[in-house]
């Protein structure tokens, strides 16, 4: 399907359920949609603790569970099917100088340079870190590398591991949101960015397409990571079918269903329990601070007991608290809305991916409106990274 169709026909979807994915199980401990969709709300409240963590870590299988009772959630799961990419890495791999990138860095990286093929000019590399990734596509495609990143410490260590490997890779420190970043976008070049955040991966795209750059390689990250408050589409096609996503809605598409040791879960579950205790806590007592959120603290404050939380969290936001407080009934309502938290939150998940997509497809929309035959797949598998959208845009010879 023309990439295009594939974002109206999803964008419709979207919009029709927007009651869904909008309502912030946070916030709303009763959203509209459970009235809208009964069944739904009826089976997902029900779900007990068990089936509640395998369906956080297997969103297939949360989306097999629920489309009887919301029969369009298989329409949009077979529009954000796409191929996954299988390609292989063209030559050797010298492991002295690859062989202290961490498993799952490693694979990404092998992955993303198998599937852009050989580069279509000299490589941009956008937000680079230590440049790992341009280093092995320059010693994959023998071509020139330049990595952009804006921390010193990373460059110093990448132009290190370049010199030691004899690769023509040269670091620019420099923003990327900066004129300077600009000026190393060229028409002659392949610009390539793995998990380059919001904003910095949106202007890689902006200026590639000023310049007219033969070609571009981008997996975004991020979409959150933006100084607009609302999202700014960068397509027409996004104009016209915007749905106006603020900070917090984009941060739906990049939302983790993280394998989590037990440990970590539990600990997790205590803290929001908590956070959750203490907004009920401020309904009662501040009622007008009730959106203003709770600030973030170290872990360990979370070990020193709820009401010793709650005296702290209302120290920094300056209220006072009374004396005569239930702190066991607020504590069981923290965890009895973290308890409702985790399964709305599982109805909103099922729209993570497709606004990922969403957001994925108005970035690839640009690049075809500037004049790039543009690809999207995946360049490798959920669990090396959740983030795996490949979007591939060649400049069309005018
Ligand atoms: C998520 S990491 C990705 C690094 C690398 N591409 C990879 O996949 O391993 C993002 C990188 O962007 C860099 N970065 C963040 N903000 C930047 C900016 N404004 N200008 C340039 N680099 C930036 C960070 O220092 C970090 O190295």
């Amino acid at each position: 399907m023309p990439l295009a169709s594939l974002f109206s026909e999803l964008h419709l979807l979207l919009e029709q359920h927007q009651s869904i994915w909008r309502a912030n199980p946070f916030r709303e401990h009763n959203p509209d949609w459970m009235n809208a969709y009964p069944n739904l709300a009826q089976q997902v409240v029900a779900l007990d603790e068990e089936t509640v963590e395998l369906l956080e870590q297997d969103p297939a299988e949360a989306s097999k569970r629920f489309s009887p009772s919301l029969p369009d959630l298989n329409a949009l799961i077979r529009l954000c099917q796409l191929s996954t990419l299988k390609a292989e890495l063209p030559q050797n791999v010298d492991n002295r100088q690859f062989s202290h990138i961490p498993g799952r860095k490693w694979t990404q990286i092998a992955a993303f340079t198998a599937s852009m093929g050989q580069p279509k000019g000299p490589v941009l590399e956008w937000c680079a870190g230590k440049g790992h990734l341009g280093r092995l596509i320059g010693q994959q495609y023998q071509v020139e590398v330049t990595s952009l990143e804006w921390d010193a410490v990373l460059c110093e260590e990448g132009e290190k591991l370049a010199y030691r490997a004899a690769l023509p890779q040269r670091f620019v420190c420099a923003d990327a949101l900066d004129h300077r970043a600009a000026q190393e976008v060229k028409q002659n070049q392949h610009a390539v960015a793995l998990h380059a955040c919001g904003d910095l991966h949106g202007q890689l795209l902006r200026h590639a397409a000023e310049q007219s750059t033969a070609a571009l390689t981008v997996s975004p990250c991020c979409y959150h990571l933006t100084r607009n408050a609302l999202y700014q589409p960068f397509s027409i096609s996004g104009e016209r079918h915007n749905l106006a996503l603020s900070r917090e809605e984009l941060r739906i598409a990049v939302q983790e269903t993280a394998t989590a040791p037990k440990r970590v879960q539990r600990l997790r579950g205590k803290e929001m329990s908590y956070r959750l205790g203490y907004q009920a806590l401020v309904e009662q007592v501040a009622p007008e601070q009730r959106d203003e959120g709770v600030p973030s603290c170290k872990k360990q404050r979370f070990g020193e007991g709820f009401a010793s939380f709650c005296h702290w969290a209302a120290g920094e936001k300056g209220i006072t608290l009374p004396d005569n407080l239930d702190w066991l009934g607020l504590e069981q309502e923290g965890q009895k809305r973290w308890h409702l938290v985790r399964r709305l939150s599982l109805v909103r998940s099922l729209f993570s991916r497709p606004l990922e997509l969403y957001l994925v497809l108005d970035r690839a929309c640009y690049l075809e409106e500037q004049g790039y035959r543009v690809t999207l797949a995946r360049f490798t598998d959920r669990a090396t990274t959740p983030r795996n959208l490949l979007i591939q845009a060649e400049r069309i010879a005018l």
